[in-house]
């Protein structure tokens, strides 16, 4: 990557239409840090079509099957989703009086949940801040550019995670008695809550623009306070905010450039 990121070689033009590769055809980057991997089950032997009958096999000379195609995950979505969840999808600071129902929270929890995290652990656990008295106690915690968005905000969510997320494994991993990876390495229980963590907060902001809501991230705000407010009982950890409900386009800033991909990716 070019160390002066202000002085980029010559960009080639971005494709318009951007090109969706197949997961198959892309090797897996990283495998989950705490190694003992379960390896996906050989798929169980499937029972052969009867062979062809003595006649048949005479008869006609065998053709050659074609080669299958390895399995593919999926197909890329159409121009408008695409548009919807990333280059149409603006980073919101104002807000139409459109509610956001609890409903509409569910609804985006049950399509986040489905993201992937290392040992199945989501760690992930949000707050939704909704009412007067509770955006009245978010308050103190706001830095003051962050503060009349939020209040105005249908819904504020506190994005956090649980540090002992590991007591839930024997739960979401129960093939593998995972618990002991991270009760005897705080650092990685430390690492792995706040990764994964911080995807599904990812992966909430994704499923709530799937499902045409707006946001606004935000990162300034008094972690400390949050926490004390609203999350010492249960131990969770704050990680970062995200107002969410539909935005209003007149109080969007002015959009800012992206890398090209030749700035920051190396294909190896
Ligand atoms: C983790 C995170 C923290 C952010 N913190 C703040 C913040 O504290 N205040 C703010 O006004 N915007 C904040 N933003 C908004 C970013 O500046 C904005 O998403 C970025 O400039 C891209 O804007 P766009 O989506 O309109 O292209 C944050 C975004 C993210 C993802």
């Amino acid at each position: 990557m070019p160390s002066d990121v202000t002085k980029p070689a010559e960009p080639k033009p971005e494709p318009t239409t951007p090109a969706v590769a197949p997961e198959t055809a892309t090797p897996a980057v990283a495998t989950e840090t705490a190694t003992p991997a379960a390896t996906e089950p050989a798929p169980a032997p499937t029972a052969e079509a009867a062979p062809a009958t003595a006649e048949v096999a005479t008869a006609t000379p065998p053709v050659p099957e074609p080669e299958p195609l390895p399995p593919r995950q999926g197909s890329p979505l159409n121009d408008a989703a695409l548009d919807q969840l990333f280059r149409s999808a603006r980073t919101q600071y104002g807000w139409t009086g459109a509610a956001v129902s609890d409903e509409d929270l569910r609804a985006i929890f049950d399509l986040m949940k489905w993201g992937p995290t290392s040992a199945n652990s989501s760690p992930a656990r949000f707050l939704f801040i909704r009412t007067q008295s509770a955006k009245d106690r978010l308050r103190p915690a706001l830095s003051s550019g962050n503060l009349q968005k939020t209040m105005l905000a249908p819904v504020t969510v506190i994005v956090a995670y649980d540090p002992k997320f590991y007591d839930y494994l024997p739960r979401l991993f129960p093939h593998t008695d995972a618990k002991p990876w991270f009760t005897s390495n705080p650092e990685l229980a430390h690492e792995t809550a706040f990764r994964n963590g911080t995807l599904q907060g990812a992966y909430f902001m994704m499923a709530a623009r799937a499902l045409g809501f707006g946001l606004g991230p935000m990162s300034g705000f008094d972690n400390a306070k949050v926490d004390a407010e609203f999350l010492a009982d249960r131990g969770w950890k704050s990680n970062f905010l995200v107002n969410l409900g539909h935005g209003d386009p007149a109080a969007e800033k002015p959009r800012g450039p992206r890398f090209w991909f030749d700035e920051t990716c190396l294909v190896l």
